[in-house]
């Protein structure tokens, strides 16, 4: 696939991307041996890692997922603030359950998931992300499992988008809206 212009400089390649996941679903594999878990997917940006996660894993997965609205662009009091725009449609007691993120970036979606997820009484919840931007960190979250330390640069590819497009890229690559 040849990239449209205004996507620049290739981070990571999509055979880099592919033998990470299978690192990280090792990592997840041993961590919960002998149990079975449940991959939470924040639509749209982690449908495609968790999927590609989920097809490297020998645990008994199960999956579902939510989306979210964000306030884009605020800033004050509502920055960071989120409403769940489509909730699980199950419940998640007693279910070891892990959330799969495209990025965290400020932390605050992610922390706001994470309080939520908390108050359904799950037996353990973690974080796992394809790409942790850590240097725009506002709020502290435990991100245990992580595919790749991005700069601070805009990205695309491998799920996450510029205005809803290039999210079906396989390599992640840093966006030049300039140049589009
Ligand atoms: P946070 O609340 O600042 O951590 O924002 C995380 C969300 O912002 C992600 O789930 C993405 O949807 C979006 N986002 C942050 N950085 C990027 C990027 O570089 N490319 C595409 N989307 C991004
Ligand atoms: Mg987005």
């Amino acid at each position: 696939m040849t990239l449209p212009a205004g996507v620049g400089r290739v981070l990571y390649t999509e055979e880099q991307v592919a033998a990470r996941v299978l690192e990280i679903a090792a990592e997840i594999d041993k961590k919960y041996q002998g149990r079975e878990i449940k991959l939470i997917g924040v639509l749209k940006g982690s449908v495609f890692f968790l999927t590609a996660l989920a097809r490297a894993l020998n645990v008994p997965v199960k999956i579902d997922f939510l989306a979210i609205s964000s306030f884009s662009g605020a800033s004050g009091a509502l920055q960071g603030m989120v409403r769940i725009a489509k909730d699980l449609d199950d419940p998640i007691q007693d279910e070891d359950v892990l959330l799969i993120e495209d990025i965290v970036d400020t932390g605050l979606t992610t922390r706001y998931l994470l309080q939520t997820l908390a108050g359904r009484g799950p037996r353990s919840l973690g974080i796992c992300t394809l790409l942790d931007r850590h240097v725009r960190r506002l709020v502290q979250v435990p991100v245990e499992f992580r595919c790749f330390e991005i700069p601070d640069r805009f990205v695309v590819g491998c799920g996450l988008d510029y205005r809803q497009l290039y999210r079906n890229l396989g390599c992640i690559a840093v966006m030049n809206p300039d140049k589009q």
